[in-house]
Formats: C-alpha cells, structure tokens, sequence
C-alpha cells in the first residue's frame, strides 16, 4: 500500500467517525410540533394549558432528551401519551425544536 492510499483510508475513517449517528431535523420537529404540541405549551413554547412547561423560560429543559422522550411517550399528567403515535426519532426532533424556543 503506497503511503498516499493509507493517507486517503485515514481521512474516510476520519469523516465517518465524525458523522453524527443522528442528527436531528428541526424543520421537521416545528411541524409535528404544531400539529401535536403547540395547542397546550404554545406555538412559542408560552405555555397555555395550566401546568405546561413554558419551553421559552427554558422550563424541564435541563432534562435529557431521553429522560423528555420517555415522558412524552408515556404521558404525563393532562398530556396524553404519544407511544404509538409518534416513533422516537420524531420525538428526537420535536424536543430540538423545541430546545430552540428558549
Ligand atoms: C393536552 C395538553 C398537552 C399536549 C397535547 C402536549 N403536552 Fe407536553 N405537557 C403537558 C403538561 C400539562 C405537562 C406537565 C406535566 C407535569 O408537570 O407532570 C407537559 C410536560 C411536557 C414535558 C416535560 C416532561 C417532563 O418530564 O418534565 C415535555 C418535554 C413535553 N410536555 C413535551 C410535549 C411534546 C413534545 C408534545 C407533542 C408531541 C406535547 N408535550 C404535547 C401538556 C401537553
């Protein structure tokens, strides 16, 4: 192997390993955040049903995605339970979304 063909190995080693394994689609996260979320915590991430987090004050956001996602997959007080509605990679990018309200 010639040193330049192990230098092109490396460098596609390289750009895999700094490929993220999932990266979430925000764009994708605002609109099944308006269609599923926005009528309790606010389009803005305001807060309108008593007790919602208000997302824009960054509240329950020092929580991981997956301590959030398990909570809204099993409901929690008034918000129902989205298990089976939606898969956990659309919950993934709802929360990104939602971590750019605040
Ligand atoms: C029917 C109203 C309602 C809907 C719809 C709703 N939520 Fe909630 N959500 C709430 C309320 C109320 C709480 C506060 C629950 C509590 O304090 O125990 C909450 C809490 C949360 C929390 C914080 C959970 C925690 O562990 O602290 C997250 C994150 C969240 N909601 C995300 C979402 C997302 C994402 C959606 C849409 C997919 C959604 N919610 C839809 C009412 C709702």
């Amino acid at each position: 192997m010639t040193a330049m063909s192990r230098i092109l190995i490396l460098s596609a080693v390289a750009s895999l390993a700094s490929t993220p394994a999932f990266a979430a689609n925000i764009a994708a996260g605002q609109q099944l955040y308006s269609m599923h979320c926005a009528a309790c915590h606010g389009p803005r991430g305001e807060g309108v049903v008593p007790e919602a987090p208000k997302f824009r004050m960054g509240e329950r956001l020092e929580q991981p995605d997956m301590v959030l996602m398990q909570s809204v997959k099993s409901g929690k007080k008034t918000m129902p339970p989205f298990f089976g509605i939606l898969q956990d990679a659309q919950i993934l990018d709802v929360l990104a979304f939602v971590r750019t309200l605040r």
